[in-house]
C-alpha cells in the first residue's frame, strides 16, 4: 500500500525574451533535465519542509515565510479549495535557488502535484498552472507564467502574452552556469520597467528586435539547425545588457564561453545574479570541460526536458 506520493518537476532556461514577455513580446523556454522533486504524505498537521544538502528548512504550511512563503501559499489555497487537511510535503531540489532557473515554479508545480495524487484528486494542467500561479504572482506582479508552463508541460515553450504553447524541437546539449550571486526577480523586473519608463523608444527598438528573432529560431530548432539559436542568443544578451539586466560578472562568463568555443552564450532569467547559458558549436566537450575550470557551477544539460512528472510509493 503506496504511503507516499512523488512527483518531479523541471527546472527551465529561457532561450530568448525574457522581460520583453513581460511587456508583450514572445519568449522562448525549455525545460532543463534538472528539477524539484516533493514528497508528500498524511501527517497531523500541514507542514512543508526544504532539503538542500545538509540544511533542512521546515514550516507550517500556515506560516512558512523567506523561500518557502510562494510555494505555501499555493499549497494553502489548493488545500482550502478542496477541503484538505493533514499533510506533510518534503520538497528536494536540483536546482540552484534564485538562479533564474524556474526553481520557484517547479517546487510548487511538483509539490501541488504530489499532494493532488495523494489525495486521489485529478488535477488538470489548467489548474496545476492556475495554483502554481498564484506562487509565481508572489514573486513578481507580472508574472508572464513562463516558469510555470514550462515545469509543467516540458519541451520547447513559446510564450506571448496569452498564447502558451509546446513547440516541437530537436534535442541539444546546453550548458548552465551559475554566476553564484542570487538574483532577485521582483527587483530586476522593476529595474527594466523603469529603462523603459525612462527610455520608451530604444525600449521598443530592442524589444521588437528580439521579437523578431523568435520564428526564425523556431524553425531552427525543428530541423536541429543550432547556429541560428546562437547568433539569436548573442543578439538578445547585448539588448538585455542595455535594459539594465546583465551584471559585470554574467557579462565576463558570456565572454569567456564565447571565448572557449562556445557558439553562442547569454544571461538567462532575470539577470542581476542567477546563471548563463550557452550553445556547444558541436557535441564534443572541450569547451565545457574550459570553461567549467574557471566557472566550476556550470553543467551541460539535454534538453528539452520532460515536464511534471507524478507516482505513488
Ligand atoms: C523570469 O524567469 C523571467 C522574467 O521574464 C519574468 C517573467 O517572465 O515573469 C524576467
Amino acid at each position: 500500500m503506496p504511503t507516499h506520493a512523488v512527483a518531479r518537476a523541471p527546472g527551465k532556461a529561457i532561450l530568448l525574451g525574457e522581460h520583453f514577455v513581460v511587456h508583450g513580446a514572445s519568449a522562448l523556454a525549455v525545460a532543463l533535465d534538472i528539477g524539484v522533486e516533493a514528497k508528500a504524505e498524511r501527517a497531523e498537521s500541514n507542514t512543508i519542509s526544504s532539503v538542500s544538502g545538509k540544511n533542512v528548512t521546515s514550516a507550517k504550511i500556515e506560516d512558512a515565510e523567506g523561500f518557502l512563503a510562494p510555494v505555501a501559499f499555493s499549497l494553502r489555497q489548493f488545500l482550502k479549495d478542496h477541503s484538505l487537511n493533514g499533510v506533510a510535503i518534503k520538497i528536494t531540489s536540483e536546482i540552484p535557488e534564485s538562479a533564474g532557473l524556474g526553481s520557484s515554479a517547479a517546487s510548487s508545480v511538483s509539490a501541488i502535484s504530489a499532494v493532488s495524487n495523494l489525495f486521489g484528486i485529478e488535477l488538470s494542467k489548467k489548474k496545476l498552472y492556475h495554483y502554481s500561479m498564484l506562487a509565481e504572482k508572489m514573486v513578481h506582479g507580472k508574472p508572464s507564467g513562463i516558469d510555470a508552463f514550462v515545469s509543467i508541460n516540458g519541451g520547447l515553450v513559446y510564450v506571448r502574452r496569452k498564447t502558451r504553447k509546446v513547440l516541437p524541437c530537436r534535442p541539444f546539449k546546453l550548458l548552465v552556469s551559475y554566476s553564484g550571486m542570487q538574483r532577485n526577480t521582483g527587483l530586476m523586473v522593476s529595474k527594466v520597467a523603469s529603462f523603459k519608463e525612462r527610455e520608451p523608444k530604444s525600449f521598443r527598438n530592442l524589444m521588437r528586435a528580439v521579437n523578431a528573432l523568435v520564428p526564425d529560431v523556431i524553425a531552427g530548432l525543428q530541423k536541429g539547425e543550432l547556429p541560428i539559436l546562437a547568433a539569436a542568443m548573442n543578439f538578445n544578451h547585448e539588448a538585455l545588457k542595455i535594459v539594465g539586466a546583465s551584471n559585470e560578472t554574467l557579462d565576463e562568463m558570456v565572454r569567456y564561453a564565447r571565448k572557449v568555443g562556445f557558439a553562442g552564450s547569454k544571461m538567462t532569467g532575470a539577470g542581476g545574479g542567477g546563471c548563463i547559458i550557452a550553445l556547444p558549436k558541436q557535441d564534443n566537450e572541450e569547451e565545457f570541460e574550459k570553461f567549467k575550470a574557471i566557472y566550476p557551477h556550470s553543467f551541460l544539460c539535454n534538453v528539452p526536458g520532460e515536464g511534471v512528472k507524478c507516482w505513488l510509493v
